[in-house]
């Protein structure tokens, strides 16, 4: 047995730490102390740049004030109360709020706490709505390869992240995937990709295979973020949602990442022209402040749902304590008040085409094999040195001392500006991590 990095009496021991690898961690650790703007700093007091957004959730930066205070005025009122079978009038406006900035017909908002929980919850409506349509048989899902939707059962299974699901066993039956769209045709193109299309029909391909009657839905990030930015190709979206419609198989949208802004318009559905029957979002909900996540789906599938029901029971068994905390309510119409009245995610539009033009000045760099990028999310992908995702990760060890926090994903760094960032801020972003690339 080999012995822990640190004595169990040391300050680190007992943090066992998410999606991290722990050991380097003790020998090494990165610690954030504090964080104002697109600033955070460690506990030396020195300054690095956000280039993440935090977990891609901060986009107007840290630390704003009137978050900040809407949070404290609402604890101050109301800490906490049940939201089985009680509401607090916070959740009804920042659900009405939400519905507003939603592609039209998707118009009940259901709250969870994280990413993950979404994404099963999204799951959990879908089997449902076809048990109370009389298609019970419908319990099939199909993902995609590369796709992730959290951590949760239902999340890891539809998702196709190798890493996230190798130590868990077999998870959900009945869920197949569709192949991810990173194709060699698109590499260097920045923005949608011309080719590739085409592999939409995958999920033809699944009907066929196993009859559309027995498929619940198929879910899919518009561009799936923690594998690395892949950006759909042009039309693959639209051409989903057209095979979804005519086999009746309900379309999820998992816009974790991608929605409140990050491609320009408020949700990806509305960037790329397909809207999904249901589609999940969390983190820039509350700009990060306080975990919080949400389900859409269109009308018809809440009342399908609801009309099942007989009266005076509850319709949808499903919901978390924690579901439209008060304080998240207050952080997310604090947080979408801003949204709108700063016009935030025009400044995607305005920064993206210099930011997507110097991620994809890295061709051509030595030991870079692809960038990619779509709004304020970038990607450049090194060759492998050692095992694969070493040089990622150890650019990233590196960016830490550099002074920029950013994400690799295996042997993908990952850009992923606050909206808030200056041009400068951004470039300076880019250099960093061009020198690393250089260095490692
Ligand atoms: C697309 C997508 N779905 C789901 C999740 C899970 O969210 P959480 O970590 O809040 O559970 C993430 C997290 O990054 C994500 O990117």
């Amino acid at each position: 047995m080999s012995a822990a990095v640190r004595p169990s009496n040391d300050p680190l021991f007992h943090h066992w730490m998410p999606f991290t690898a722990n050991r380097q961690f003790q020998e090494q650790p990165r610690l954030i102390a504090r964080a104002e703007g697109v600033y955070y700093y460690n506990t030396h007091g020195e300054k690095l740049l956000d280039g993440s957004s935090g977990l891609y959730c901060i986009p107007l930066g840290h630390g704003r004030r009137e978050i900040r205070e809407a949070v404290a005025k609402q604890m101050e009122e109301l800490d906490y109360a049940p939201p089985f079978q009680y509401g607090v009038p916070t959740a009804f406006r920042l659900a009405t709020e939400v519905a507003q900035m939603l592609p039209a017909g998707l118009n009940r908002v259901f709250f969870t706490c994280s990413g993950s929980e979404a994404a099963d919850t999204a799951l959990k409506v879908a089997i449902q709505y076809h048990r109370a349509r009389g298609e019970g048989q419908r319990m099939r899902f199909i993902g995609r390869e590369r796709g992730y939707h959290g951590v949760n059962f239902g999340g890891w299974s539809v998702g196709g992240m190798v890493a996230n699901r190798k130590s868990f066993g077999v998870g959900l039956p009945g869920v197949s995937h569709l192949r991810h769209t990173h194709i060699k045709e698109n590499y260097f193109q920045m923005g949608e990709g011309e080719h590739g299309a085409d592999l939409a029909d995958d999920l033809e391909r699944f009907v066929n295979l196993h009859g559309a009657d027995t498929i619940a839905a198929c879910i899919v990030e518009p561009i799936a973020g923690s594998t690395g930015i892949l950006v759909p190709p042009k039309g693959y979206l639209k051409r989903l949602r057209e095979i979804c419609t005519k086999h009746g198989i309900l379309l999820i949208f998992d816009e974790v990442i991608t929605g409140f802004g990050r491609t320009g318009e408020a949700f990806a559905a509305q960037t790329f022209g397909a809207t999904p029957d249901i589609l999940t979002m969390a983190k820039a909900i509350t700009n990060g402040s306080i975990p919080m996540a949400a389900v859409a789906v269109r009308d018809e599938i809440q009342q399908v749902i609801q009309d099942a029901a007989p009266a005076n029971t509850i319709e949808f068994a499903h919901g978390y304590t924690y579901s439209a905390h008060p304080a998240a309510c207050a952080a997310g119409l604090a947080t979408l008040k801003i949204y709108r009245e700063e016009d935030t995610f025009s400044r995607v539009k305005a920064l993206a085409p210099d930011f997507l033009e110097q991620i994809g000045s890295f061709k051509g760099m030595p030991g870079v094999i692809d960038t990619r990028g779509f709004g304020l999310l970038g990607a450049v992908e090194v060759t492998p040195k050692g095992k694969p995702g070493e040089r990622g990760f150890e650019i990233l060890r590196k960016a830490f001392e550099n002074g920029l926090v950013l994400r690799s994903a295996g042997d993908n760094l990952v850009l992923a500006p606050p909206f808030a960032a200056t041009p400068d801020q951004i470039s300076e972003m880019i250099d960093i991590l061009r020198r690393l690339i250089k260095e490692s």
